[in-house]
């Protein structure tokens, strides 16, 4: 996972964002992992889907570009490294390559898809999930609305990459994929905080556009933005996710 002005914090994801492996597992199930093989988790975070990967005989490797996340993962047993997801440096090495919910934060998807189809054998897989177009639509507005009440122009600062399915399939065709299946599914998915903790997780490209004393406040006026949209009368959470799930081969 990477991106301008994110900072990651294993205790503070683990905190707020647990849910985000423990969802990944439909994905897991698209990737069916075998024993013997040799599968990349590309943007491993703190390694629990390695793990599980792991778990199935294969031998993983994970790529991180947050130092946090790859200690992290580390310590969990998990062969982990720092790498930047756009410049992969693998090169017909692995039967799979697996991600989930970090190639919306890899802007150069041409650059992610060109190292991703280089680290593959011939015939290698590439099954992942991430946010697909209309992700966090209600959230992202939010966010505009208070940088742009603060003069910043907020399509500078809105860096997630979020396509739809007939993009991204064009994408993986241009670099030599066969497409078996891609679909946008819609997950509204219950938060284990509030919003105030996903902002404080997610949303640091947005909000370090602001100087560090009007973070707080700005955070505090797209949460009460997003309040009548995103919270019920129980007072729980639910982010408005859309996520982008594929699997495709290597030609
Ligand atoms: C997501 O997983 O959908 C997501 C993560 C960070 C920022 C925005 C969306």
């Amino acid at each position: 996972m990477n991106g301008p002005g994110q900072q990651w914090d294993a205790d503070t994801y683990g905190r707020h964002a647990g849910f985000v492996p423990a969802l990944g597992r439909p994905v897991l199930a698209l990737l069916a992992p075998q024993a013997g093989e040799r599968i990349l988790d590309l943007g491993c975070g703190d390694g629990t889907l390695s793990l599980e990967i792991a778990a199935a005989g294969a031998r993983v490797v994970g790529v991180d570009s947050a130092p946090a996340m790859v200690e992290r993962a580390r310590r969990r047993g998990i062969d982990a490294h720092l790498a930047d997801g756009e410049h992969l440096a693998f090169d017909a090495e692995f039967d799979a390559v697996f991600s989930n919910a970090a190639l919306h934060w890899m802007r150069d998807a041409d650059g992610v898809l060109a190292g991703v189809a280089r680290a593959l054998k011939p015939g290698g897989r590439f099954v992942g999930e991430f946010g697909g177009h209309g992700n966090v639509a209600a959230t992202k507005v939010a966010l505009s609305a208070v940088l742009q009440r603060r003069g910043i122009d907020p399509r500078a600062h809105l860096v997630w990459y979020f396509p739809t399915a007939e993009a991204y399939r064009r994408k993986l065709e241009a670099h030599g994929f066969a497409v078996d299946t891609i679909a946008l599914i819609p997950r509204p998915t219950p938060l284990p905080t509030d919003m105030a903790g996903w902002f404080d997780t997610f949303a640091g490209p947005m909000l370090s556009a602001l100087p560090t004393g009007e973070r707080a406040a700005a955070r505090d006026e797209a949460v009460a933005l997003l309040e009548p949209v995103l919270r019920d009368d129980e007072g729980r959470w639910t982010a408005d996710y859309v996520r982008l799930r594929f699997a495709a081969r290597r030609s």
